[in-house]
C-alpha cells in the first residue's frame, strides 16, 4: 500500500466549506468511504450538504444524528450519510446495516466515523475539521488505503491546492 496523502485547506464561510466539498464530487465512485471527523458543530454536516447539492441530490440533506443512517438518490449512484455519534458499540454497526451499505454501490459519508475506526473499510478518505477560529475552520483530508489516495490525488490536484507527503506511511 502507498503512503497515505495530506492535503489541507482553511475554508472562512460554511458556504466556503460547502464549495471545498463540491470539488470532490465529479471524482467520486461508487463503493467510496470519507470518515468525517471534528467537534460537534465542526461542520461535517455542512460539508456532507456542499457535496450532495454537487452530487446531484435534490432533497435537503438533513442530519442523520437520530436516524444513524439516512439515503439519498444522486446522479450517479445514492450517496449514503451515517452519523455515529449516538452509536454505543461496534457490535451495533450489523444492525444498522453498515456493512452492507460501504459495501454497496454508493459513496458513503461516515460522521464520527473515528469513534468505530476498527469497523472502517480498507481504504478511505478521512477529513478532520477543527475550529482555528470562530467562523474559519480547517479541513485536513488524509488518505488511507489505495482507492482513497488516487481519489485524493485527483481532487486536490484539480483544485490546485496543497498536496503534501504526509510522514507517517500508511
Ligand atoms: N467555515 C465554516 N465551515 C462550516 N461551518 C461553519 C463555518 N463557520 C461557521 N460554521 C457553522 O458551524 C456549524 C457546523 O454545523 P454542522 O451541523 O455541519 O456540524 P457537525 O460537525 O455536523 O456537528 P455534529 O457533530 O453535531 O453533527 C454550522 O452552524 C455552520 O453555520
Ligand atoms: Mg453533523
Amino acid at each position: 500500500m502507498g503512503s497515505g496523502l495530506c492535503y489541507t485547506r482553511t475554508t472562512n464561510s460554511p458556504d466556503g466549506t460547502k464549495q471545498l466539498a463540491a470539488t470532490l464530487a465529479p471524482y467520486v465512485h461508487a463503493g467510496d468511504v470519507i470518515v468525517l471527523d471534528g467537534d460537534l458543530g465542526a461542520g461535517k454536516t455542512q460539508f456532507v450538504q456542499g457535496f450532495a447539492h454537487a452530487f446531484g441530490v435534490l432533497e435537503q440533506i438533513v442530519s442523520p444524528t437520530f436516524n444513524l443512517l439516512l439515503t439519498y438518490r444522486g446522479e450517479r449512484f445514492p450517496l449514503y450519510h451515517f452519523d455515529l455519534y449516538r452509536l454505543e458499540e461496534a457490535a451495533q454497526l450489523e444492525d444498522i446495516g453498515f456493512y452492507e451499505t460501504i459495501d454497496a454501490d454508493g459513496v458513503t459519508f461516515i460522521e464520527w466515523g473515528s469513534r468505530f475506526a476498527d469497523a472502517m473499510p480498507y481504504s478511505y478518505l478521512r477529513i478532520t475539521l477543527n475550529v482555528p477560529e470562530e467562523g474559519k475552520r480547517q479541513v485536513s483530508v488524509r488518505s488511507v488505503g489505495d482507492r482513497a489516495r488516487q481519489l485524493l490525488c485527483v481532487w486536490a490536484n484539480d483544485s490546485k491546492s496543497r498536496l503534501m507527503k504526509s510522514s507517517g506511511a500508511e
